[in-house]
């Protein structure tokens, strides 16, 4: 009987030893310790022998199946030891491969350019208004002193969703939009950013472009208040040292009208290929709120005065940042829009 049993032994430490895997090492077990296993066998043969061979064989038996047991286990640990070394040879990762760069956005010039000329006026005390681009005919021309067959809509020609709905061609229509909502009550003060559409497109016109009108209205606002804010804010958007001047000019809904230029941005003045060798830019429109359109927004034209003004924001981007193609702005080329 104890020879059987270090017969098992030695066999079965050998056999631990050689597997080479899970598999190996569980046919192993289950041929030594199963339930037919050969020291399962020893151990029911226990009863038969008398009882002084009894005590011996069983003791070395439990010591044997003890022994094995964790010759097993100790085995186990190191196929399991194994197998990890194994796959994190095989999946090991490259941690010196460069990652993948974030794409960092920039705002857009036309934006940066609006929120800057925001600033400036919310700065004097102007609120930001807006209004709708599809647009009653009403608002867009007839509020503003242009009727029907006005020859001044011939240069805003548009896009019409029906006879007396449109995209709007400019934000003055916020305008009348805003003291109707605000009358009688004073100051009107606003800023009015917003798209414009039109029939226009070359390298200086796009159909859908960006407009920001300002409007004051109150008691005594007179034609030295417009020049005064628009000295103020064509020095903070380009420069302290910019130079203004005003020439007459005409809209239905100003009275009187006018358009401002500034010292040309290249040459300071002295006459180059951007100003066409005049010296000067033409920047915004502006004039004295036409009676009629305060009576259309519900103002007493006895009692109040007021300027208004328009400009366009693609332009004004176009001139501080030297773009030549108004296209580019559209385009969202990155290598265009990273210059910014
Ligand atoms: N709405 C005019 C345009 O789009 C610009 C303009 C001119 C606006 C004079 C005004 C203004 O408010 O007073 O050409």
């Amino acid at each position: 009987m104890i020879d059987t049993l270090t017969r098992i032994k030695e066999g079965a430490e050998q056999n631990i030893n050689r597997a080479e895997d899970f598999e190996t090492l569980n046919e192993v077990r289950v041929k030594i310790l199963g339930r037919k296993g050969e020291i399962t066998q020893v151990l029911r043969g226990l009863k038969d022998l008398d009882p002084s061979q009894k005590v011996e064989v069983g003791r070395l038996a439990n010591e044997v199946k003890d022994g094995l047991e964790k010759l097993i286990e100790a085995k186990t640990q190191q196929l399991k030891a194994r197998q990890l070394e194994m796959a994190l040879h095989s999946e090991r990762l490259d941690i010196t491969l460069p990652g993948r760069p974030v794409q960092a956005g920039a705002q857009h010039p036309i934006s940066r350019v609006a929120d800057q000329i925001k600033a400036i006026f919310t700065g004097m005390g102007f609120t930001v208004a807006e209004g709708p681009e599809v647009e009653l005919d009403y608002y867009n021309f007839e509020a503003l002193n242009v009727p029907r067959d006005h020859p001044a809509r011939d240069m805003q020609d548009t896009f019409y969703i029906t006879e007396d709905m449109l995209l709007r061609t400019h934000t003055s229509p916020v305008q009348v939009r805003t003291m109707e909502k605000m009358a009688p009550q004073l100051p009107v003060k606003i800023i009015v950013p917003g798209r414009v559409y039109r029939k226009d497109d070359d390298a200086t016109h796009s159909p859908m472009f960006h407009q920001i009108e300002g409007l004051l209205i109150d008691e005594r606002i007179t034609f030295a208040n417009l020049k005064a804010m628009l000295m103020l804010f064509a020095q903070q958007i380009f420069d302290a040292g910019v130079k203004v001047r005003y020439r007459p000019s005409f809209f239905p809904f100003t009275e009187p009208s006018a358009e401002m230029d500034i010292s040309c941005v290249n040459c300071g003045g002295q006459g180059c290929r951007v100003c066409k060798q005049t010296g000067w830019l033409e920047i915004l429109g502006a004039g004295m709120v036409h009676p009629r359109v305060l009576e259309y927004g519900g103002y007493d034209p006895e009692k109040h005065t007021g300027f208004a003004f328009g400009m366009g924001i693609e332009r004004i981007a176009m001139l501080k940042y030297q773009i030549n193609d108004m296209r580019l702005l559209f385009d969202n080329d990155k290598r265009f829009l990273q210059q910014f």
